[in-house]
């Protein structure tokens, strides 16, 4: 008897956090559908990508990659493309890379199954570009996380601000809630497998809204830092607009919650802040990072910005620089303004020159590194835990993670071993722009019994 031959894929992700925890829920179904998963694109009889739309260079990319890739098809590989490209371009995908065989957006990865039989069966071309408006539609049935001590849960889908610039609403459609307790099970069926750090997920985690008890953002974070085993929860990403005080306070009340805030301003000029439809000024933002600020716990700020928003003159530019000192944030991602499809501000005028977007960005990191330098130099001399990342043999050097989500790396006495994913006290001896440094307090690594488990067991247990 003919042996069936083994399904095997290989996906590459690109994008931000909901899309690295996407490729994951896509991973486990095709685990559960009997495919191998593996590294090289040779090896890959399915070859996926999970795409992102946010700047144009993220779109042009996989096009880039598509195209390298005909060669590959007639070797009888199939392609499939996910995620926001995907669900942006739908079937025209199909017109520009006739060799690609799946085109599927993020709501429709639980009919994944269906879709594959229909490949495997013979079908040329199978869309799942439907369902965006359904409540609760992005869970999948698996789930196969790919570190075994820190996990992402999505909390909340899709986006209903509609900034000018950005894409998210019409490729993630309309904002869905998960319920609180399907959220509170996985969580506790995650410290049960032993994780001990959760991420919740979601576009805007702050209009989270449960739909069946009304519990707000405030309440499920709370909730779930207190699921027994987590011992740290982080949250991305903030809408300064619907970013409640009652935030802080959770903070404040419950010691799971990391001290960390990411609060994405994109400008320190109101005036280009109403360009931007970001439905708040400079003042209040202003009035939450001082709420930040009030907390008793000290929380790190980061925030995104972007510089060279149609209409922004170096006046504008020069608020946000401003406005850089008066946060004094801890991290700071920057992009220049990219123009995207079906967004109201590809109809304004993209008068600043990609030079002149590279300058303000360039000025803008030099200056945002010192903070950061000024701010890490406060860390020198404390005893800070962290979550244990790895080991780089080269420097013979830890890596660890703070609660303030800073790469703290350093030294063991001795050349003790630690286990990833465990905790340790570390005084900091050192500060650097991106990184502090240190050496492990004295006897004070611990272990978790968790890190006992066998991994592999546990990326298939969901
Ligand atoms: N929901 C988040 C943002 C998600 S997108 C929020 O509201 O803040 C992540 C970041 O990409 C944004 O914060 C923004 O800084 C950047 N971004 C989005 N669209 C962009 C565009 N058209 N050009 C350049 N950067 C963009
Ligand atoms: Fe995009 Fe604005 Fe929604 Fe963030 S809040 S995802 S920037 S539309
Ligand atoms: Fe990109 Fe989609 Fe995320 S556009 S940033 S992958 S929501």
């Amino acid at each position: 008897m003919a042996q069936t031959p083994e399904k095997t894929f290989y996906i590459e992700t690109f994008g931000c956090q909901m899309n690295v925890h996407d490729s994951e829920k896509v991973i486990g179904t095709l685990l559960a559908q009997g495919y191998r998963q593996v590294q090289t694109q040779q090896e890959a009889g399915l070859i996926l990508y999970n795409t992102c739309s946010i700047r144009d260079k993220a779109e042009q990319k996989v096009f880039h990659r598509l195209a390298d890739f005909k060669k590959m098809a007639q070797q009888g590989k199939k392609f499939g493309v996910l995620g926001c490209v995907a669900q942006q371009e739908g079937e025209k995908i199909f017109d520009r890379a006739p060799h690609v065989s799946i085109v599927c957006g993020s709501a429709s990865y639980r009919n994944l199954p269906e879709m594959l039989m229909q490949i495997e069966a013979g079908k040329q071309r199978v869309t799942g570009l439907d369902d965006r408006e359904t409540d609760e539609c992005f869970e999948t049935e698996f789930t196969s996380r790919s570190n075994p001590h820190r996990g992402y849960i999505t909390i909340i889908e899709g986006c209903d601000k509609f900034c000018a610039f950005c894409v998210v609403p019409y490729t993630r459609g309309k904002e869905r809630s998960r319920t609180s307790a399907s959220v509170l099970e996985e969580a506790r069926r995650m410290a049960d497998a032993g994780y001990t750090e959760i991420q919740l997920l979601g576009q805007n985690v702050n209009s989270y809204c449960d739909p069946s008890e009304n519990k707000r953002f405030a309440e499920l974070l709370a909730a779930v830092g207190e699921v027994r085993g987590i011992r740290r929860v982080r949250f991305t990403t903030s809408h300064p607009r619907d970013f409640g005080r009652d935030i802080v306070e959770a903070i404040d009340a419950v010691p799971a919650l990391c001290d960390q805030v990411h609060l994405p301003v994109q400008s320190g000029s109101s005036r280009v802040l109403s360009l931007m439809q970001r439905l708040y000024a400079r003042e209040q933002y202003l009035e939450r990072i001082a709420w930040i600020k009030a907390a008793r716990r000290p929380i790190s700020i980061s925030t995104d910005i972007i510089v060279g928003f149609p209409g922004e003159n170096e006046e504008d530019f020069e608020q946000t620089l401003s406005l850089l000192d008066e946060v004094g944030y801890d991290s700071v991602f920057s992009f220049k303004y990219s123009p995207r499809p079906n967004t109201p501000a590809l109809k304004f005028i993209d008068h600043i020159p990609d030079q002149e977007k590279a300058r303000r960005l360039a000025v803008l990191q030099e200056k945002q590194k010192q903070i950061q330098s000024r701010n890490n130099q406060k860390h020198v001399g404390e005893v800070l835990e962290v979550m244990v990342e790895g080991h780089n043999p080269a420097r013979g050097q830890w890596i660890g993670r703070t609660s303030q989500n800073k790469v703290l790396n350093f030294t063991a006495v001795d050349g003790q071993a630690l286990l990833s994913g465990s905790y340790a006290q570390v005084r900091v001896t050192q500060a650097f722009p991106n990184s502090l440094v240190g050496e492990l307090a004295s006897g004070s690594a611990e272990v978790g019994i968790n890190h006992f488990l066998n991994s592999q067991s546990r990326q298939l247990a969901f």
